[in-house]
């Protein structure tokens, strides 16, 4: 079966078409991604409504380039996002794929991005690649720019969040703190790179933020406080190296995380942790991770490029709720049932 997958609910436009072989095989036939990071950086973050133009004008440039690669003329499904994200960007990507499936005559699946975002550990840009067996319950922590959430999965297809931020998602207030450093956006890899210059010379913080809710007894976050001390610190001291600010800023954030991350892993008896979204990529949040867990538990991480926003990802659990909606009613062709977007879905949610 081939598929063709759609992901606009940030600022990347990701076309794919995957072939799927057996129940949990596949091969990328060609994955074409459009990243508008550069665009949204004069703004220090995205900008919904330029980003919803910029999909609307990649998308059939992408469909047509993916076509071509794979030599195909149509595919036999299409998957495609429909929340959490920006709404403007997510409906971008639904009507594109549902006046293609009306065309092609074909069923439409929509995904999760964050189901997308535990999946994308299996996954690779080119080539093939398999979902492995695993035993469960598997967790994950997903961190983005959008989300900081722990996730437990009973099976691959039902989840639970455990814990979440109740203010900024991690990814953001990386970039926050970069921009009050003057760094561009995305902030993440800029900040770590000023914390990695001085990491590599085992330079120890001599400044100390706060790790939020380090405390408290459940496995929520919060990085809006660790933020606003950033800047009081930065107004009190103006001449304090940049660099120095990265390193205990990462610190704070990385310390947070791991510390609520490992109290799940024990709590819940976790043998498989995934850790995905863009802040994955985050090679000090890696380390301290491996570091913490120890043998004992497996830490599935993805690839560079599937830890940021992908279409492979959404192709991949298109196809497995295919498969799934299969055995409870065969799946209706495009048209006849209607995908809304929805920017704040949560895992675990049905489909209304
Ligand atoms: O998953 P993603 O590509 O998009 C969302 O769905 O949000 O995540 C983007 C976020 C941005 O906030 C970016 O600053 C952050 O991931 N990020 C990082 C790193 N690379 C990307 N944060 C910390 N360290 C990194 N190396
Ligand atoms: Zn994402």
């Amino acid at each position: 079966m081939k598929i063709l997958a759609i992901e606009t609910s940030c600022d990347d436009t990701g076309v794919t078409i995957l072939e799927t072989r057996g129940k949990n095989s596949f091969r990328i036939l060609a994955d074409e991604l459009a990243s508008q990071a550069k665009m949204h950086s004069a703004y220090g973050g995205v900008y919904p409504s330029l980003a919803k133009r910029e999909h609307i004008k990649n998308l059939p440039i992408l469909l047509e380039k993916v076509l071509r690669k794979a030599k195909i003329k149509k595919t036999d499904m299409i998957a495609v996002t429909y929340g959490p994200g920006l709404e403007p960007c997510l409906w971008t990507g639904i009507t594109f794929a549902q006046a293609l499936a009306k065309k092609w005559n074909v069923p439409i699946i929509p995904v999760n991005h964050m189901e997308g975002h535990i999946f994308s550990v299996f996954g690779k840009n080119k080539g093939s690649f398999k979902i492995p067996k695993i035993k469960f319950p598997v967790l994950s922590l997903l961190v983005s720019g959008g989300h900081t959430e722990l996730v437990i999965s009973k099976n691959w297809l039902k989840h639970k969040i455990i814990g979440e931020t109740l203010d900024d998602a991690a990814g953001e207030a990386f970039d926050k703190v970069a921009r009050m450093l003057g760094l561009p956006y995305p902030g993440g890899p800029e900040i770590s790179r000023l914390a990695e210059s001085l990491r590599i010379k085992k330079y120890e913080s001599k400044i100390k933020f706060p790790r939020p809710m380090l405390k408290s007894k459940d496995l929520n976050f919060s990085f809006s406080g660790l933020k606003t001390s950033v800047l009081y610190f930065m107004q009190k001291n103006p001449k304090v190296n940049k660099a120095q600010i990265a390193l205990e800023f990462e610190n704070a954030v990385v310390e947070t995380l791991v510390y609520k991350t490992k109290k799940a892993v024990l709590e819940h008896k976790i043998k498989t942790l995934i850790i995905g979204g863009g802040v994955s990529a985050n090679k000090h949040l890696q380390r301290e991770l491996k570091k913490s867990l120890g043998q004992k538990t497996k830490v599935l991480l993805p690839t560079r490029e599937l830890a940021r926003d992908n279409a492979i990802m959404i192709g991949m659990v298109g196809y497995l709720n295919y498969l799934k909606n299969q055995k409870k009613k065969p799946a209706s062709p495009a048209g006849r049932y209607k995908i809304r977007a929805n920017g704040s879905l949560r895992l675990g949610e049905m489909i209304k």
